[in-house]
């Protein structure tokens, strides 16, 4: 479990990295699995504007939160079927993809990858990483079945759990391309 402090800390760099890569304040954030929308108050206190679109699959959550912060019931591969905006300067898959069974992640990173116009943060640890918490998922996978998968739907890694649609590379030299 986060604390607010380490919360407060990785929005800050998610947020920071993808200006620098955009060259220019974020405007519209995309949370998919945000569970009750924890991103969406650490990243207004910074980008008091800053447009949040949440997406879980959770009832609980959506019913208590929803109206509030923004937050619409779904999946990760429902997107499409959702009334989001084509794209955003940030979307955020932060401790939901390791939950994910392989064809939910593979459709799922596809729609994430149509919908990111700035950087993705997508979250995922691998069978070589040490966990701590919750660990009822699926069994990880190797680095390199991720790497593919990530290529397969259009992402390029640019480290730290940051990636650019392969479609618009952005400002991004070679040597920042993991
Ligand atoms: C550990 S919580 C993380 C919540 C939030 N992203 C955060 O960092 O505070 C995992 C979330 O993934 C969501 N989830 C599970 N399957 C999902 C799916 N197919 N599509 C989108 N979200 C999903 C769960 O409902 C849950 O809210």
């Amino acid at each position: 479990m986060k604390t607010a402090v380490e919360l407060r800390r990785q929005v800050e760099f998610v947020l920071r990295l993808a200006e620098w890569v955009l060259g220019r304040p974020v405007r519209t954030v995309l949370d998919v699995g945000c569970g009750e929308g924890n991103w969406r108050a650490p990243l207004r206190r910074l980008r008091p504007s800053v447009i949040y679109d949440g997406v879980d699959p959770s009832a609980y959550a959506i019913a208590r939160y929803g109206r509030a912060r923004g937050l619409m019931l779904g999946s990760i591969d429902d997107l499409d079927a959702l009334p989001l905006r084509a794209g955003y300067d940030l979307v955020v898959c932060c401790g939901m993809l390791n939950y994910l069974p392989a064809a939910t992640l593979r459709r799922g990173l596809a729609q994430v990858a149509q919908r990111t116009e700035g950087v993705a943060y997508l979250e995922l640890f691998t069978s070589a990483d040490a966990f701590e918490g919750d660990t009822t998922w699926p069994a990880p996978k190797p680095a390199a079945w991720y790497r593919r998968v990530m290529r397969a739907a259009g992402l390029q890694s640019i480290g730290m759990h940051g990636y650019v649609p392969l479609a618009h590379p952005l400002r991004v030299s070679s040597l920042e391309q993991g």
